[in-house]
């Protein structure tokens, strides 16, 4: 595996790869775990050549939030990277990604500031800005996210197609533990009391999807039954929404998304099932 950390030595690199090759990109901010290496079988599945990414991106980061505590397990990742055959890491520092007075975009006025947006206000104008750098700089064939972060993958390839890139976006379905928390790069945050707490998260979202099976799609049906199976975790929110992000009275099978995001502890944890 070739680690590239400056961004116009892989773009230079890249190019003359995809002359013969298609190219599956897989962007992460690191301590990688089964999610993402999920992502990254799918893209070796589907593509010639894999690219993965890893950079904790400073502007998508809140004051106050837990950018200098976000772990970071380099020597780790990268074998994790090397055993699951991925051909470039790509390792830039922040000062490789971003100068002084910055070009950024902005992310959707309603779209980008319900639900995440509202908790984090701000979070995927960064967001956007770092991928569409990374895809710019990769220029992938195809390029894959998690379903675990809807609202973001939602917004990724809202950005993608309004903005004519080429690069085809990939939703992956999320890969959980055994008892059901999904994984996620935080989860190391939690005592081993507060993971046991985390799994009304889980447990709250199968009892919606056991509601929808029994013909019980009324939104706030939902939502109040699941808020009760979450107490007493801090519920930032429990929403019901479209595919394309519209909150929705009532479940549309097939078109929803039921989303949470609690607080365990101090560990903001996500969540949401595909209907
Ligand atoms: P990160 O949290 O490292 O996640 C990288 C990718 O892995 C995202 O697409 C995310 O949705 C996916 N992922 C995380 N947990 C998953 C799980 N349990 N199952 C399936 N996929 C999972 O998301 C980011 O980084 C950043 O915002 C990024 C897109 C890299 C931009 O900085």
């Amino acid at each position: 595996m070739k680690i590239i950390t400056d961004p116009l030595e892989l773009k230079e690199y890249l190019k003359e790869v995809a002359k013969e090759h298609t190219i599956g990109f897989v962007p992460t901010m690191g301590a990688l775990h089964e999610g993402h290496t999920s992502l990254i079988k799918r893209a070796k599945n589907e593509n010639d050549f894999v690219v993965v990414s890893i950079f904790v991106n400073p502007t998508q980061f809140l004051k106050g939030e837990d950018l200098e505590k976000y772990p970071r397990r380099d020597e780790a990742d990268k074998k994790i990277c090397t055993l699951s055959g991925v051909d470039v890491l790509f390792f830039p520092q922040a000062s490789d990604m971003y100068g002084d007075d910055e070009v950024s975009l902005q992310a959707p006025h309603v779209r980008g500031y319900i639900l995440e947006g509202t908790t984090r206000p701000g979070h995927f104008n960064g967001v956007l800005t770092v991928v569409m750098k990374l895809l710019n700089i990769v220029s992938p064939t195809r390029a894959y996210f998690g379903k675990k972060d809807a609202q973001q993958l939602n917004l990724i390839t809202l950005m993608a197609k309004q903005l004519f890139m080429s690069a085809e976006i990939v939703a992956v379905d999320t890969v959980r533990e055994s008892d059901g928390l999904a994984r996620s790069s935080r989860n190391v945050y939690l005592t081993s009391a507060e993971r046991q707490e985390a799994l009304k998260i889980s447990a709250s979202l199968y009892m919606a999807s056991k509601m929808v099976a029994q013909k019980s799609l009324d939104s706030h049906a939902i939502t109040s039954k699941m808020r009760e199976i979450l107490e007493p975790l801090e519920v930032a929110y429990v929403e019901v929404v479209s595919r394309d992000f519209v909150p929705l009275q009532e479940v549309q099978i097939g078109n929803s998304i039921i989303l949470v995001e609690a607080k365990v502890g101090s560990t903001r944890l996500l969540d949401n099932i595909w209907i």
